[in-house]
Formats: C-alpha cells, sequence, structure tokens
C-alpha cells in the first residue's frame, strides 16, 4: 500500500516516535510504500510531499516536534480546500493516510472521512483533552517539564517571601496545571472548568501567609477565567479552527494578588517549552504502540478510526467519539486535592 501520515496542529513531543514505528512496521513487515505530507492539511492542500522511510527516522526517537512539519490549516475554511484534500489523496495514489493530531486535526480527518477518505487518526496532544483515550502521547513530558520549574520556583519564592505564579499550558482543560501543580506542591491550581474568583483566591493566600507560610506557588492553565464580574480579561485574535491565542492570565493574576493582598508576586509563563525537546520515556513508548497500532489499523481497513489507550490497552475508536467532547479534568481529582491546597 501507499500510506501517508500528516501531522498537525500544536507540535508536541513523540510525534517523531509515531511516525518511526509506522514506517519501522509499515516498510519491513507490510512492504508499504511511505510518504508524508508537510506541515499538516496545508500539505495535503498544496501536494507538498515527501518520501520516508526506516532512514528518514534514524535518530529521532528522543527528539521533539515534528520532522514533517506541522500547522493549524482547516481545509474546511478555505474556499476549495476539500475538493483539494479529495484530488491530492487520488491523483498522488495514497492508498491510506495517517492523520496525526488533536482535536482539530481529528475533526477534520472524521469529516473527509465521512466523504470517502481512508484515514486512520493518531492521538496528539500536550493538553491531554481528547476524548476516548486516557492519555495522550506528550502530556506525560509536559507534566514533567512544567514539574521541575515548579520545583525551582519553590526555593526562590522561599527566599524572598514571595508569591510566584506559574502559567502553564492547558486550552480548554486544566490537565497540566492539576498534574504538575500537585506533584510540585502548588498551593493553588487554577483551571479552566472551575472559573475562579479573584477576591477568594486572595483571601486564601492571606489567611495562608498570616498562618506563618511565607511563599505561595500558584499554578493556573492559561486558559483558567475568573468567575463572571469577578476580573476583566483582554480579548485576542482567534485562529482558523476558531481558538483564542491564549496566554496571558498569568500577568493579569500576578498584579491582582500583588495589589490585593501586598505580597511581592512574580510570574512565569512557561509556555511552548512545555511543548519543544525530547519526549520522556513514557511518552516515547505511547507513542511507538500508537503508531504500530495506527499501521495495523491501516491494513485491517479500520478506517475513520483512532487508536487510544484505554485500561492500559491499545484499542480502536471511532474518531466521532474522540472529537465530538472535551476531556477535561475529573472534578474529584480537582476538588479532592486542590481545595484541600486552598486550605493552607
Ligand atoms: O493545543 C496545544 C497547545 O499547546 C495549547 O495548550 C496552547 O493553547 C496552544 O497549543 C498554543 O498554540 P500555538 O503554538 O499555535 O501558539
Amino acid at each position: 500500500m501507499r500510506v501517508a501520515m500528516l501531522t498537525g496542529g500544536g507540535d508536541c513531543p513523540g510525534l517523531n516516535a509515531v511516525m518511526r514505528a509506522v514506517v519501522r512496521k509499515g516498510e519491513r513487515i507490510y512492504g508499504d510504500e511511505l510518504v508524508g505530507f508537510v506541515d499538516g492539511w496545508r500539505g495535503v492542500i498544496e501536494r507538498k510531499l515527501r518520501p520516508l522511510s526506516v532512514e528518514t527516522f534514524r535518530g529521532t526517537l528522543p527528539r521533539g516536534g515534528t520532522i514533517l512539519g506541522s500547522s493549524r490549516t482547516n481545509p474546511f475554511k478555505l474556499d476549495g480546500g476539500v475538493e483539494a484534500c479529495q484530488r491530492a489523496m487520488q491523483e498522488e495514489r495514497i492508498d491510506a493516510l495517517i492523520a496525526i493530531g488533536g482535536e482539530d486535526t481529528l475533526g477534520v480527518a472524521a469529516k473527509l472521512h465521512d466523504l470517502g477518505l481512508k484515514v486512520v487518526g493518531v492521538p496528539k496532544t500536550i493538553d491531554n483533552d481528547l476524548s476516548a483515550t486516557e492519555l495522550t502521547f506528550g502530556f506525560d513530558t509536559a507534566v514533567q517539564i512544567a514539574t521541575e520549574a515548579i520545583d525551582r520556583l519553590h526555593t526562590t519564592a522561599e527566599s524572598h517571601h514571595r508569591v510566584m505564579v506559574v502559567e502553564v499550558m492547558g486550552r480548554h482543560a486544566g490537565h497540566i496545571a492539576v498534574w504538575s501543580g500537585i506533584a510540585g506542591g502548588a498551593t493553588m491550581i487554577l483551571i479552566p472548568e472551575e472559573p475562579f474568583d479573584i477576591e477568594v483566591v486572595c483571601e486564601a493566600l492571606k489567611k495562608r501567609h498570616a498562618a506563618g507560610n511565607y511563599a505561595s506557588i500558584v499554578v493556573v492553565a492559561e486558559g483558567a477565567i475568573p468567575k463572571e464580574g469577578s476580573l476583566q480579561l483582554a480579548s485576542r485574535e482567534r485562529d482558523q479552527f476558531g481558538h483564542v491565542r491564549l496566554g496571558g492570565i498569568g500577568n493579569t493574576l500576578a498584579e491582582e494578588i500583588e495589589e490585593r493582598t501586598g505580597f511581592e508576586t512574580r510570574v512565569t509563563i512557561l509556555g511552548h517549552v512545555q511543548r519543544g525537546g525530547t519526549p520522556t520515556a513514557f511518552d516515547r513508548v505511547l507513542a511507538t504502540r500508537f503508531g504500530i497500532a495506527a499501521i495495523d489499523a491501516v491494513h485491517d481497513g479500520a478506517f475513520g478510526q483512532m487508536v487510544a489507550l484505554q485500561c492500559g490497552n491499545i484499542v480502536r475508536v471511532p474518531l466521532t467519539a474522540a472529537v465530538g467532547q472535551l476531556k477535561t479534568v475529573d472534578p474529584d481529582l480537582y476538588h479532592g486535592v486542590a481545595e484541600y491546597f486552598f486550605a493552607g
């Protein structure tokens, strides 16, 4: 078979590991010819593709990013975009496509599958907010990076008796904030799922410091929102999938905390550091398992399906199940742990 791959959306540690596994099994076991569309769906529309082989992926297992490149292009938002994708598959003689991405990339894959495209999905996002899979690769790496940062901020916070606000990624879901916040012993964790009241945050900090604690760490997901009327946030531009470009809640929060409590406050925005660099061992293994499962799915004709992790096993689920609804933080995990921290 002639099998194509693409990587779409934000990059993620482990993307190369997925493709390496696909190519290894595809070429060596199934005798496939592998190609890659460059820069996500944009490469399909613009017909930019390159041959891929076992050789192409030598040395890439520990390498972050994606050697194929990525973009946030949405064919359904471009004139003739869908037709261009369909033509590309026919004229480039692609028998099957493996789309590696998050809700946006896989959402496009699901819609194109409805129009006849032979596609298999692989779930990717450091945010870990895709439904139907317990974990996405990249999440473990992001949590590790954020936890290390929080560990480091503890000592400088204590030395200066400061409040440290740490902004982590997480547009619609606070998985990174909750996991790194718990692992790093944060004082407070603010996530998009639970709008926060700035007054409650500041009162809790005052209570904690009055009780003799001399420093605090507040972990905030970039998509965290204040309760209505609590705090005003600036409006921002949107991408082709309609997502607001985030980043900045940390600054607003730090300013408010300092003003309302009088405690010296600093902010660290981790940003894309969480997405860059080498994947953890866990993510390399998960990515490799997903890659093997994806090429197997192609050869079983399991189109319109996504490979997923459930109860430790790799399974197949309909693409629509993965992109229908975001997976948010388990309220038991948040309330059972985060509220405990709020107490002091
Ligand atoms: O989708 C993953 C993610 O890392 C989000 O957490 C973040 O909001 C977004 O990507 C940032 O996107 P970009 O790299 O396009 O600024």
